[in-house]
């Protein structure tokens, strides 16, 4: 296979976005980036240092000095130690949408996420991956689905889990995460003109990940052809525009 292959899948909170491109990605060899576990992790950073979002200085040495990346296992790691239990508590939930609208975290973390992705076939999922992290994806998907329903799974997961929390509150917590993130200045969440919508609310995870392979599999198809036909930069810049990074 080659590398650079990058697919970007936005949309709103507890849509189904991770689940499905963490199985897809392990089905088909490619990296899974959760950019949503970043924010998570420096808002658990802010959140132990007690600083005040307002308190600007604070903040930017809190974020110069935050070192965020993933272990071999893909954990995410926050100063060099595992998070990955913590970025999922109640209290992140709660602080995350008012962290990520804060464009000097976002600068950083988008720097970072383009590194992480970097000669590598990528299936990265967030809020901005389509239209700010990877504007030129070679597959770009957003995922909707019913917030009650999402609400229903999240709390599934979370009872299973020994979270206790209602699915009244994580359904209240789904609407005004998407809310901030939809409607803040910077990189709001939104679906890209040249995005496939997915509604998940009737698809079970096994049905998402299908579709999701089943589309990759496609644009990799295409992508072969552009590399045979004569005039590929025509054809290229119409069905299948491509990063710098991927190599031919
Ligand atoms: O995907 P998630 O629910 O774990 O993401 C948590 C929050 O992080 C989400 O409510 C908004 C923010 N986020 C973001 O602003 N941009 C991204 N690319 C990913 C997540």
């Amino acid at each position: 296979m080659p590398k650079g292959f990058i697919v970007a899948i936005d949309g709103t909170a507890g849509s189904g976005k991770s689940t499905t491109a963490r199985k897809a990605a392990e089905i088909l060899g490619f990296f899974y980036l959760d950019t949503g576990a970043m924010y998570r992790a420096i808002t658990w950073k802010i959140i132990k240092s007690k600083i005040d979002l307002c308190d600007s200085d604070s903040l930017k040495e809190l974020v110069a000095k935050t070192k965020i990346d993933f272990n071999k296992e893909n954990k995410i790691r926050l100063d060099g130690k595992e998070v990955s239990e913590q970025i999922r508590r109640p209290a992140v939930d709660r602080m995350v949408s008012q962290v990520s609208v804060l464009p000097l975290v976002r600068k950083k973390m988008v720097v970072e996420q383009k590194r992480f992705a970097k000669n590598r076939n990528v299936i990265c999922e967030g809020r901005d991956i389509g239209s700010v992290v990877f504007p030129h994806a070679n597959l770009k998907l957003y995922l909707d689905c019913d917030l009650k329903e999402r609400a229903k799974r999240r709390a599934k997961e979370l009872k299973e889990k020994g979270i206790k929390v209602t699915a009244k509150e994580i359904k209240e917590n789904f609407y005004e995460r998407d809310y901030i993130d939809s409607t803040r200045a910077h990189s709001p969440l939104k679906k890209m003109p040249d995005a496939i919508y997915l509604d998940t609310t009737n698809l079970t995870i096994e049905n998402e990940v299908k579709i999701v392979i089943d589309l990759i599999k496609a644009k990799f198809k295409i992508r072969k052809l552009t590399t045979k036909i004569p005039t590929p930069g025509v054809y290229r810049a119409k069905r299948d525009k491509q990063p710098k990074t991927i190599k031919k």
